[in-house]
Formats: C-alpha cells, sequence, structure tokens
C-alpha cells in the first residue's frame, strides 16, 4: 500500500504534508524498497534508513512519511524508529562518531577514548554528552558523538566506528587527532573497508540503494579485509600443522520436549 491511498492531508491543499521534505525522488526511492518485499510493512527499516539519508535523523515528519508509504499507523513506526539505536531522533552530525565502551574495549582504554573525546569537544567547559554534536547539525565538519555497545570487533581493541566505519586499535591521541580531522573536513581512510563519505550517504546504502556505477567503492568494499589479529588462532594452529579433531559420527541428538 503507498501514500496514493494513505496519506493524511495535514496542509488542507490535497499535498501530504511530508512532500516539502521528501520530494518525488524520495518517493521513487521509497516505492523501489517497498517492491522487494512481499509486504510492504517489511521495508520500515530501510526506509528509516532512507528518511535519515533526507534528514540526517528520523523527525516526526519522516515517520509520518512512512506511516503513508507503507500504510502504516505512526505509532507502529515511532515504536520501531525509538527502539533501534541506529535511528537517530536528534539533527545527526555531518558525521557519526561511535566510541565502543563495551567491556573489552572499555577494559583496553575505550572508557577513557569516549571521556578524552567528550572533554575535547565539549565547550565552555561541558563535556559533549551521549548523541550531542560538535558544530551545527549537518554543516561540514560537524559531528555526533555517541558511546555504542559491542561493535564485534573485540580483538581489534578498542575500536571506535566513524559512519560505521572501522578505525581499529586506537588510544587516546588516535581519536583525538582522528576528530580534528573530521572537523577540518578531512576524511580519513578507515582501517579497513569503504573510504569514509558522510552520515547521509551512508544512510542511503544502509537502506539498500547502493552505487552501482562508483568502482572505487566496490574495489574498496570487495577487497581484503580481514585483520592479522582476527586469523592469529587460525595462523597459529596452521604454522604447527593442529587440526581439529574429526566430528564424531551417529551422535543421536537429545530429546526435546515438544512445545
Ligand atoms: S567490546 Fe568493543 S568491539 Fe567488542
Amino acid at each position: 500500500m503507498t501514500s496514493d491511498t494513505t496519506s493524511s492531508d495535514t496542509t488542507g491543499s490535497g499535498v501530504p504534508a511530508t512532500a516539502t521534505t521528501f520530494g518525488e525522488d524520495t518517493v521513487t526511492d521509497a516505492r523501489e524498497l517497498i517492491a522487494r518485499y512481499p509486504q510492504s510493512r517489511s521495508a520500515l527499516l530501510p526506509l528509516l534508513h532512507l528518511v535519515q539519508s533526507v534528514e540526517g535523523y528520523v523527525s516526526q515528519q519522516g515517520m509520518t512519511f512512512c506511516a503513508e508509504q507503507l500504510g502504516l499507523a505512526e505509532a507502529e513506526v515511532a515504536a520501531v524508529a525509538t527502539f533501534y539505536t541506529m535511528y537517530k531522533r536528534k539533527p545527526c552530525g555531518e558525521h557519526l562518531v561511535s566510541v565502543c565502551t563495551n567491556t573489552l574495549c572499555a577494559a583496553m582504554g575505550g572508557d577513557a577514548i569516549y571521556k578524552r573525546l567528550q572533554e575535547h569537544l565539549g565547550s565552555d567547559g561541558a563535556p559533549l554528552g551521549h548523541e550531542e554534536v560538535a558544530g551545527p547539525p549537518g554543516e561540514s565538519g560537524s559531528l555526533m558523538l555517541e558511546h555504542a555497545e559491542c561493535l564485534a570487533a573485540c580483538d581489534l581493541a578498542p575500536v571506535l566506528q566513524v559512519n560505521y566505519e572501522y578505525f581499529d586499535n586506537q588510544t587516546e591521541q588516535s581519536a583525538v587527532e582522528l576528530v580534528d580531522a573530521l572537523r577540518r573536513g578531512d576524511k580519513p581512510h578507515p582501517t579497513r573497508g569503504a573510504p569514509l563519505s558522510d552520515f547521509k550517504t551512508v544512510e542511503r546504502r544502509l537502506a539498500g540503494l547502493l552505487p552501482e556505477d562508483d568502482d572505487e567503492f566496490w574495489t574498496e568494499v570487495d577487497g581484503p579485509s580481514q585483520a592479522v589479529e582476527t586469523v592469529r588462532g587460525a595462523q597459529l594452529a596452521a604454522d604447527r600443522n593442529w587440526t581439529a579433531p574429526p566430528a564424531p559420527e551417529d551422535v543421536p541428538m537429545p530429546e526435546v520436549e515438544a512445545k
């Protein structure tokens, strides 16, 4: 179901209120995403990313747009948008800087990195808070700082991400140098993966709208990205000719009580 049948006209002009923010291109993108799913409501998560690629966050209008496109109640959209931390309810910066402060990274220096960045990016003696922005949101060099749960790179702790691209084995000093570069408008290359872009561009990719013609992007994304640390155990086993014991055969599966 699309906006053609479900739009609420809050302007009284026959034009959906969201049309002022989300133009025809965004509606076309939304319809392309919706068509990928047997049931339109399954496209809600990609549509919320699409909204962030336009607005830099999910506003009330953004939620209305999703509801219109999918034939959902705004309360259903809000329930999802407010559940996942990747959907921001306040305008983000040009970049999103996520510092892992989960157990391993915290012990390896992540807590200290986050505290240092809070102080470094704060103003008037006040540290920058979680999901607060240094600089005018959306302007070049602005960035939102957040602390994050495990970013799935514990072997490279402490890590942080910029727009979900990894910067591994960080120190307080390297993290400060990184955010200073971002504030100047530079885009340092992540430790691995795609080159750095900006939050809105990445949100478009997360929606599932990929830059098909960008050869540099695909070369970087498809290139080798495994870290030495990640395969160190497997490499040691290979060097020493260790092998795993064969899997036992004919082992009956335990009985499981029927639900
Ligand atoms: S604890 Fe930081 S990546 Fe896992």
